[in-house]
């Protein structure tokens, strides 16, 4: 076998995921291969990624040109050539679990074992289907955010079996890409990104249901409210900055109304001190309580810019 070509990617499903990280990989000057079973998907493929990198281009995302990107995007039907002499393949077939353990096994055969093999899975585990290959010790999950090319961030969640060089591999891989590498450290269903994600939506669906708010007025308070804070900092920083005393008389002062509201969903996981504590220390490495209100001021000034570039882009509502 020969030894894998540096920085060659292939990509295992040309979705809309499968189209994106090929975008992703593309502008980070590494060469990718685009594999899809269906020949007309594979066809649309194309001129999709064009009109992604177009768009990235007029926004400024894009730092060589269109043209330069593309080129090094190639597609490929035949999945055995798609593989061949690449350093990591993204897989990025349909959520079905079937599939995926199907597709592994064969990914685990016709690649040599220093390739990574990763999923782009948004819930499934890796235990689930790869725990039986040969190779499982090069197999993880890299589960992005929709789409990749914009949301510069994915969770890196690798089974007890991965090894901590794949990790270390992916780890590099996705910066060299310009993506953030979020470490998920215990296989859950839905990782963290869809965990969260379902929270708010479990939440919104009941209010809707129980005639508390309209779904144009949830979606508003989300895009207006909640989401444009957290667009700037996220859920944890955001009760630091709201609450004189951060984290700590946050949860003193709003700990009981929110076990209250979780009870009403049948959830009892009270914040214990010792844990709203262990958050408090981590968050306050990067807001330290001395900065308090100069912090204040710059989440404040953070928001003012995202809302200066929403309603340049017509997005203001
Ligand atoms: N769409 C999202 O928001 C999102 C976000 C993050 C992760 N994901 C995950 O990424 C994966 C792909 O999702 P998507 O939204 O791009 O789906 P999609 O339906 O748009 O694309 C799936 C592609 O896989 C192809 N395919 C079918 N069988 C295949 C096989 N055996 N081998 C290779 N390719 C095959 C299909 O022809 C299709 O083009 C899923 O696991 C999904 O859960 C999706």
């Amino acid at each position: 076998v020969s030894p894998p070509a540096e920085g060659r990617i292939a990509i295992v499903g040309a979705g809309s995921i499968g189209v994106a990280w090929a975008v992703v990989f593309a502008q980070a000057e590494m060469n990718v291969v685009l594999h899809d079973p269906d020949v007309a998907r594979l066809e649309a493929a194309g001129p999709e990624i064009q009109v992604r990198l177009r768009n990235l281009q007029e926004g400024g995302l894009l730092k060589s040109d269109v043209t330069a990107v593309a080129a090094r995007i190639i597609t490929e039907v035949r999945l055995d050539e798609a593989v061949r002499n690449v350093t990591h393949v993204q897989e990025c077939a349909p959520e079905d679990l079937g599939l995926k353990r199907t597709l592994f096994a064969r990914l685990d055969s016709l690649t040599p074992p220093t390739v990574t093999l990763a999923s782009s899975s948004s819930a499934i585990v890796c235990s689930a289907f790869a725990s039986d290959l040969a190779g499982r010790s090069r197999c993880l999950v890299i589960h992005p955010g929709n789409p990749p090319y914009l949301l510069s961030v994915a969770e890196v969640v690798p089974a007890p079996f991965t090894s901590a060089e794949t990790v270390d591999r992916a780890n590099a891989l996705l910066r060299a890409a310009g993506v953030y590498p979020a470490q998920v450290a215990v296989e859950v269903e839905g990782f963290v990104f869809n965990r969260l994600q379902g929270a708010l939506l479990r939440e919104a669906y009941c209010l809707v249901r129980d005639g508390v708010v309209s779904a144009q007025d949830l979606d508003r308070i989300v895009k207006d409210g909640v989401g444009l804070r957290w667009s700037v900092i996220g859920p944890f920083a955001t009760a630091e900055l709201n609450t004189r005393g951060g984290l700590e008389a946050h949860a003193v002062r709003m700990g009981p109304a929110y076990a209250r509201m979780g009870a009403e969903r049948g959830q009892n996981d009270p914040w214990p001190t010792d844990l709203v504590q262990r958050v408090a220390k981590e968050i306050q490495e990067n807001l330290p309580p001395e900065h308090w209100e100069a912090n204040v001021q710059r989440r404040d000034q953070a928001i003012m810019r995202v809302k200066m570039a929403r309603s340049s882009a017509g997005l203001a509502g």
